[in-house]
This record gives structure tokens, C-alpha cells and sequence, in this order.
């Protein structure tokens, strides 16, 4: 096996992106918690399955679906491993958000009777709320939220020990918060809601590109990420479930492959994870979600978080001394810091950013409740990934200090 490296100059060199200007300055990327800039082989997985392999999967059997066929279910054995788990546990989606939706209209809507409880975390996207909410009118469950402790922007584990109880059907929790990087304890999470008989569903959409995952070892019930904040494109995601649960649930949508046999009596389901992936899938998208995982196997992942954490660092000293400048649940070695500036509006900052060729982004970031929880209306967010540089974080030090001075 080749050693894995970390050499900042030649990761960024295979990120054309990166050498973008915008509003006439070179581009500094610090929004890579919404979506990360892609690497070279990705861009040429695409490009490649389109300008010469294009074929349906599973359908046929010339010689190019065939080889579509191989490579798509290579890229299913590429996920599986990269999740410590196996391929018939890995169903594809469009992201995070459709594998979510899955889980809550397939294993929630058969299973959680009225009284059910679902408790899900009070940091959490809207995409590991919203779900619930709409699973728990049809089933007369109910959403309970799991506070935070607002100092620290963690979750209150002494409430969740209460909360949790032979009513939670469902834990439904972040590995890390898109906002303020927080990474919640799912170690125990998962423990204690198995004592208590619920599930654990685990959105990892901002954890995997952090840390190795390994879904065995978690004992997650159900753990979904996204492809695009994994320098994948957007419109794949996974969804891993347990075999025993993906073969109790039901299809949630219906249509081709997902089928053994249709008549208008009645249709066979084909069995998980082909039950759940009704349609033509996103082929060029599974390709190159499994070459982004194929590339940063080629990296020293901990020298890579390493160089985050000094960012972030670098980042924290040089703003946490602006006057009327508030970090919000500040977690120090996270890959991102978010803040707000008393009397301004969290957007006329990332307008003046983005001014100075700065990206970042700005405002409730999907997480409503938290930001009720903090008592803000939304704020700055700046994320770092394994191709920023101190120039970078110098650069939008003194972007944020002039747009302090202006405002
Ligand atoms: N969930 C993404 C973010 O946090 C879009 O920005």
C-alpha cells in the first residue's frame, strides 16, 4: 500500500476552482460546510462516464451497460468499505436530506404508533427535523427536542438521560453540527437509546469528510451523508441501514428496478438495498462519490484534520479580540467558526467578505431551533477544509477587521 500524504501545494493544485477570483480578488473558499470545491479526478470521473461509458445500470445487457453495471456497484463496495459496512447496507440517494426523508417515510411511518416518541437534538439541521415532524402527524408521534447547553453549544446529556425513555422510538442526531462544528457524543448516544430500545438515526453530512466512520463499531442503526461535502458532486448521497431494519421496511418510492415482478394485481419488491432506489440513479454520481473517497484515501486524514485545527486556530486568534465580535459555541480543533457582530446583520458582513474576494456563509444555516436556543437570529459562519491556507485565514482576518471598521 502507498503512503498517504499531505501536501498542501499539491492538493490544491488539483482544485482548478480554487484559483477562481471573485469581484476582482483572488478567491478565498471558507464555505466548505455548505459544499466542498472538487478535486480533479472527480471532475474527470464525470466527464469520463459521460464523453465515453454513458449507460443505464441494471437494465440490459450490452457491453456498456454491462460496464456501468461493474462500475456502479464497484462504487456501492467503495462506500460500504468507506462506512465499515457492507454493500447491501448502503442504499443511494440524491444527499443526506433524501435518505432522511427515507428513513422517516419507510422505517417511521411502519413502525412509530401514536404516543411514540421521536427525540432529535435541538442543534440540528432542518434536514433531521423537518422529516420527523411530517412522520409524526401521519403516525400521531411525537418530536421531542433535546436541548443544548447554550454556554458551550453542546448537547445537555443530563436532559437527554431524562428525556430518553421506553417511549423514544428514535434518537435522531448530528455527529457534528453544521453550524458550530460541535461533535455530539453518538458513542453514548447510541448505547443509551439501545438500553432503552429506540433506534439511532446518525446525520453524518458534516462528519465524514472529519473523521473515519465505521458503523459496526458505532452500532448505528442508520447513519446518511452527503456526496457533495465530500468533494463529490451534489445529487448522491448513502444511506446506511442494518440489514434486519432495511429488510423490515418498506419500499418509499415506487417505479423501475426496484421490482422483481409488476402486474396490476400486485408487485414484488425486489430486496434491500434495490427496494430502494426506484429509477434511473445518478450513475456519473456514484462514480464519482466513490473516486472522491478513492482520493482522500490517498491522504494522511489526521495530518489533514492537523492543518484544520491550526486554521481554525489561527482563524480564532485573530478575530476573538474585535470589539462587539460574539464566537458562537466556539469548539476548538472544528473545522469551522461561526460569529456574530452586535448591531449587524450577519449578511452585510459576508456581503463585505465576499467584497474582498472572501467566502463565506451567513445567516440561520438550516438550524433554526438553535439559533432560537442562542437567542440569535443568525450569524457568520466561516469553514475550513484540507485545501485552505494561512494565507487564507490572514486574508480573512483582515477582511472581517476592515468589515468591522465600515459597519
Ligand atoms: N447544510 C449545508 C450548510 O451547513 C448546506 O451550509
Amino acid at each position: 500500500m502507498t503512503s498517504r500524504t499531505f501536501h498542501l501545494d499539491s492538493i490544491r493544485r488539483v482544485f482548478p476552482s480554487l484559483n477562481h477570483s471573485i469581484n476582482g480578488q483572488p478567491l478565498v473558499y471558507l464555505d466548505s460546510a455548505a459544499t466542498a470545491q472538487k478535486p480533479l479526478p472527480v471532475i474527470e470521473c464525470i466527464s469520463d462516464y459521460y464523453s465515453g461509458a454513458t449507460a443505464n445500470v441494471h437494465r440490459g445487457s450490452h457491453s456498456l451497460t454491462a460496464t456501468a453495471t461493474n462500475r456502479f456497484e464497484a462504487a456501492r463496495k467503495t462506500v460500504a468499505t468507506f462506512l465499515g459496512a457492507s454493500e447491501e447496507c448502503v442504499v443511494w440517494t440524491r444527499g443526506a436530506t433524501e435518505a432522511l426523508n427515507l428513513i422517516a417515510q419507510s422505517y417511521g411511518r411502519q413502525t412509530l404508533k401514536p404516543g411514540d416518541e421521536i427525540l432529535i437534538s435541538e442543534m440540528e439541521h432542518h434536514a433531521n427535523i423537518v422529516p420527523w415532524q411530517l412522520v409524526a402527524e401521519q403516525t400521531g408521534a411525537k418530536v421531542v427536542k433535546s436541548p443544548i447547553n447554550t454556554d458551550r453549544c453542546t448537547l445537555d446529556m443530563r436532559a437527554f438521560d431524562v428525556l430518553l425513555n421506553e417511549k423514544t422510538k428514535i434518537v435522531a442526531i448530528g455527529h457534528i453540527s453544521n453550524v458550530t462544528g460541535t461533535r455530539n457524543p453518538i458513542e453514548t448516544i447510541i448505547q443509551k437509546a439501545h438500553a432503552h430500545g429506540a433506534i439511532v438515526v446518525v446525520d453524518g453530512a458534516q462528519a465524514v469528510v472529519h473523521e473515519e466512520v465505521d458503523v459496526a463499531a458505532l452500532d448505528a442503526d442508520f447513519y446518511v451523508f452527503s456526496g457533495h461535502k465530500l468533494f463529490a458532486p451534489a445529487g448522491i448521497g448513502a444511506l446506511y441501514g442494518k440489514a434486519e431494519l432495511l429488510e423490515s421496511m418498506p419500499p418509499w418510492h415506487g417505479g423501475g428496478k426496484m421490482v422483481e415482478r409488476v402486474t396490476f394485481e400486485g408487485t414484488q419488491f425486489s430486496a434491500s438495498p434495490a427496494k430502494f432506489e426506484a429509477g434511473t440513479p445518478n450513475v456519473a454520481g456514484a462514480l464519482a462519490l466513490a473516486k472522491a473517497i478513492d482520493w482522500l484515501n490517498t491522504l494522511d486524514k489526521k495530518a489533514a484534520e492537523a492543518h484544520i485545527a491550526t486554521l481554525q486556530k489561527q482563524l480564532v486568534e485573530g478575530i476573538k479580540d474585535i470589539d462587539d465580535l460574539s464566537l458562537i459555541g466556539l469548539q476548538a480543533g472544528a473545522s469551522v467558526v461561526a460569529f456574530t457582530l452586535k448591531g449587524v446583520h450577519h449578511s452585510d458582513i459576508a456581503t463585505l467578505l465576499d467584497q474582498q474576494g472572501i467566502a463565506v456563509r451567513s445567516g440561520h444555516h438550516c438550524a433554526h431551533p438553535l439559533m432560537d436556543a442562542l437567542n440569535i437570529k443568525g450569524c457568520v459562519r466561516v469553514s475550513i477544509a484540507l485545501y485552505n491556507t494561512q494565507e487564507d485565514i490572514e486574508r480573512c482576518i483582515a477582511a472581517i477587521q476592515k468589515a468591522c471598521d465600515i459597519l
